[in-house]
C-alpha cells in the first residue's frame, strides 16, 4: 500500500465550527477557491460546444494548442510550438501524476520546496518514490534526481523566484540530467514583482530541453470547476506524456477544450479578475498589518503569508474567534509553523467583513 499523507484539513474543523458561530457568519480565507462568476465569453463557448458526442483529442484541438501558445507569447514572452502543448484535467491531476508519467521509480527522490503545495509530495508517493522537501539543491548528494519542482509565485508564501535564481536551478538540473517542472499557476498574478516563466529565454537560455511549465486556468479565469490547465516545454517530454495519457484515457472533455480556448484568447476578463484580487489583497493586507501581523513574501499570487510571532495554530485559533478561518502554515511544511496563509479569494462582502472584524 502506498502511504499517503494524512489529509490535514480535518484538523481545521474545530476552528471552522468556532468561526461559523460568529453572529455575522464565517469568513473563510482558508482555501484559495475562486468565488466570482465564470466569464460570460467562456460560459458561452462551453454551451456552444455542448453537443459533443465523440471522443475528444487527448492532445487537445489545434485551436486550443494555438491559443495556449499565443497566450504564453503575448503575456509571458515565451515561445512554444503548439505541438508541445498538452491539456490537463486541472493541474492538480498533472502534479499528482507527473512522476508516474515520467517513469520516476522507487529509490528516486522527487524534490520540491520546503514550503509547498502538498500535491508534489503526493505525486512522489504515488510513483513509489521518495518525496524530498528542500530549498538547498546544492547541498544534495550525488544521487540520481529525476525531477525537481519549482513553484513561482509560490503557494503558500506568494514568493517570486527571480530569473537568475530559476536559471541556477535549470543549470543545476541540466548538469545532472534532472527534469525541472515549474508550477506556474499564479504567474499572471504579480503585484509587487513580475513572475517569470522557466521557459523564458532569460531563464533557460532559449532551450526548453528538460523543462516543463504547468499552467492552470483555475485562478486566471475562475475555471476551477471546469478543470482546465496545460503543460508545455520540452517537445520530447510532452510527446512522452501525450503517449502515456492517450493510453490511460487522461483526456480533457471536448466542451472544456472549447471553453479553455476562448479563455486563453481573451485577456479582458483576466484583467477584470486581477483588479478584483488586487483590491481584496490591498484591503486585507492593510487590515492585517494594523492588527499586528507581519506579512512576508506575498508579492504575487493569491495568498498573504503572515505571522504575529506566535505558533500557527494559536493564530488560527485567535482569528477563528472573530469568525475568520485561515490555513496554518504547517500544512505546507514544518518551516511554516509560525505563519498563517490567508487567501484573498473571498467575495468583496466577506473581505469587508474581515476588515471590520480586524479593526
Ligand atoms: C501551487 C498549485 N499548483 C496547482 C494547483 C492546482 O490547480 P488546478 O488543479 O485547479 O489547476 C494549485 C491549486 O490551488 C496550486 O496552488
Amino acid at each position: 500500500m502506498i502511504k499517503l499523507p494524512d489529509f490535514p484539513w480535518d484538523r481545521l474543523t474545530p476552528y471552522k465550527e468556532v468561526a461559523q458561530a460568529h453572529p455575522d457568519g464565517i469568513a473563510d480565507l482558508s482555501i484559495g477557491t475562486p468565488v466570482d462568476s465564470v466569464p460570460d465569453v467562456v460560459r458561452h463557448a462551453l454551451a456552444a460546444a455542448s453537443d459533443s458526442p465523440g471522443y475528444p483529442q487527448t492532445h487537445g484541438t489545434p485551436a486550443l494548442r494555438a491559443a495556449a501558445a499565443g497566450w504564453l507569447a503575448r503575456q509571458h514572452g515565451v515561445t512554444v510550438d503548439p505541438e508541445a502543448v498538452l491539456p490537463v484535467i486541472g493541474t492538480k491531476e498533472l502534479v499528482a501524476w507527473l512522476p508516474t508519467l515520467l517513469d520516476v521509480r522507487a529509490g528516486d527522490r522527487v524534490i520540491f520546496p520546503e514550503l509547498a503545495y502538498p500535491t508534489y509530495d503526493v505525486g512522489a508517493r504515488l510513483a513509489g518514490a521518495e518525496p524530498f522537501a528542500t530549498d538547498g539543491l546544492v547541498a544534495l548528494g550525488p544521487e540520481r534526481v529525476p525531477l525537481v519542482w519549482v513553484n513561482s509565485p509560490s503557494n503558500p508564501t506568494g514568493r517570486v523566484l527571480p530569473a537568475g535564481h530559476l536559471a541556477k536551478v535549470v543549470a543545476w538540473a541540466r548538469e545532472r540530467g534532472a527534469i525541472v517542472a515549474s508550477d506556474e499557476c499564479y504567474i499572471g498574478l504579480g503585484w509587487e514583482e513580475q513572475p517569470v516563466s522557466i521557459l523564458h529565454p532569460d531563464v533557460c537560455g532559449g532551450s526548453h530541453e528538460g523543462l516543463l511549465a504547468v499552467h492552470s486556468l483555475s485562478k486566471r479565469s475562475n475555471l476551477a470547476g471546469y478543470r482546465a490547465g496545460f503543460v508545455t516545454g520540452d517537445p520530447d517530454l510532452v510527446a512522452r506524456l501525450l503517449e502515456v495519457r492517450k493510453h490511460a484515457g487522461m483526456i480533457m472533455p471536448g466542451p472544456v477544450q472549447a471553453a479553455m480556448t476562448v479563455a486563453l484568447d481573451d485577456d479582458a476578463h483576466a484583467e477584470e479578475q486581477r483588479a478584483r484580487y488586487a483590491a481584496r489583497r490591498s484591503a486585507l493586507r492593510t487590515a492585517l498589518v494594523s492588527a499586528g501581523w507581519r506579512i512576508e513574501y506575498s508579492t504575487a499570487g493569491l495568498y498573504l503569508w503572515a505571522s504575529d510571532g506566535s505558533g500557527c495554530w494559536e493564530q488560527v485559533r485567535r482569528l477563528s474567534e472573530s469568525g475568520i478561518l485561515v490555513a496554518p502554515g504547517d500544512f505546507y511544511g514544518v518551516a511554516g509553523k509560525q505563519h498563517i496563509r490567508i487567501a484573498i479569494t473571498a467575495t468583496d462582502e466577506r473581505i469587508n467583513a474581515v476588515v471590520r472584524r480586524l479593526q
